[in-house]
């Protein structure tokens, strides 16, 4: 019998598609609803490789709000994870009313269907970009909340006040997760994260490069106030990301939750830095990387790694996975796909 019936939104994308497998090995009956706006039907091929099952697809725009009603409406969810939405920084910047309209817009429609079926839980990605570059590390929840650097990062901050002031009016049950640098592919090598055009996160860079696909990886700084110079990050495998989305909705779904929108952060916390992540890579894959210094990228922030007690305490959930088997993961993948299909 099905444990509850699950609407992933942007179920085709990277975290997405690992999230939507692991449900279906949890017995969830999965609906994904994805417009393919920055992926690829073939991911469910690959969600179907490593499940055995062939979730429903909604090839629908959340965006929308009549197609989004039209989809919803006679429908009953347990629980929706909503993944959907715009992630480039520098787009944003270039383009910011395409972020707010968007990814705010989707939030809104989707927002409109659970105060309607209060019992349906709901699951935001948030970013750990709404803590700027914090005080204190590690970052834990209660670090203030920093203007943000980009429209992409400040729809992520209106987003979580969008659900927690709906949620306090409404009754809802909601839980934003504030993701840090989510890396790595499914250990089968049939799912993973699909850049289109030239890779802006450095992990799939790093793999494209060491592929022949791209020239050699640009570090950007060497004078930051870091152990050796680059910027730290706390990198965190996709999988232990997506197995946290299912104990968060689980406490939704148990009525466990202490506030109409609880919040978590979602990392090791452990901070890596930009060279550390390039020896991983070369351990773990036997690839040596070509690589030069090049200056810094406007907005990134020195140094952010998660401390993520409440995450462990709350919802019994911690990063299982190391950076080396991020790194093995996301080469087993790029050597699956070969040369990207499309360039943006
Ligand atoms: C970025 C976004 C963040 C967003 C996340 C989504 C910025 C400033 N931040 O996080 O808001 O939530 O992506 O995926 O864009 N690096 C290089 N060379 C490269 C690429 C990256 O040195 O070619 C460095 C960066 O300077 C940074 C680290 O690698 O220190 C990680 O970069 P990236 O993967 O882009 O993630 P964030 O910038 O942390």
């Amino acid at each position: 019998m099905s444990k509850g019936r699950i609407l992933v939104t942007g179920g085709l994308g990277y975290i997405g598609a690992h999230t939507a497998v692991e449900l279906l090995a949890k017995g969830y009956d999965v609906v994904l609803a994805d417009n393919l706006s920055n992926t690829r039907k073939e991911v469910l091929e690959g969600i179907e490789a490593v499940s055995g099952q062939r979730p429903t697809w909604w090839n629908v725009d959340i965006a929308d709000p009549s197609a989004t009603r039209a989809a919803l409406s006679e429908q009953h969810f347990d629980g929706i994870i909503h993944f959907a939405a715009y992630k480039a920084v520098g787009e944003s910047v270039a383009e910011p009313l395409k972020y707010y309209q968007n990814n705010l817009t989707s939030l809104v429609n989707l927002l409109a269907y659970v105060q309607s079926h209060p019992s349906c839980g709901f699951i935001f990605s948030s970013s750990c970009t709404v803590y700027g570059q914090a005080d204190d590390l590690p970052i834990t929840e209660a670090a203030p909340i920093k203007p943000a650097e980009s429209p992409y990062g400040n729809t992520k901050q209106i987003g979580e006040e969008v659900i927690k002031e709906t949620a306090q009016a409404k009754g809802l049950k909601t839980i934003a997760l504030r993701y840090f640098n989510p890396i790595g592919a499914h250990h089968s090598a049939s799912i993973g994260e699909l850049p289109l055009g030239v890779p802006q996160n450095l992990v799939p860079f790093i793999t494209q490069s060491a592929a022949g696909l791209r020239g050699p990886l640009q570090i950007f700084g060497q004078d930051y106030p870091t152990a050796d110079g680059t910027a730290v990050r706390d990198y965190i495998h996709v999988v232990d990301l997506a197995l946290a989305h299912i104990v968060a909705l689980e406490r939704l779904m148990d009525n466990a939750q202490e506030a109409p929108m609880e919040v978590f952060n979602l990392g090791t916390g452990k901070g890596s830095t930009v060279l550390e992540v390039i020896q991983a890579f070369e351990r773990a894959t036997g690839q040596k990387l070509a690589w030069s210094y090049a200056p810094r990228r406007a907005g990134d922030v020195v140094a952010a790694y998660a401390d993520t007690t409440r995450a462990t305490q709350v919802l019994g959930w911690t990063a299982q996975k190391s950076l080396d088997e991020a790194m093995r993961d996301a080469w087993a993948w790029q050597l699956a796909i070969g040369a990207p299909e499309k360039e943006a």
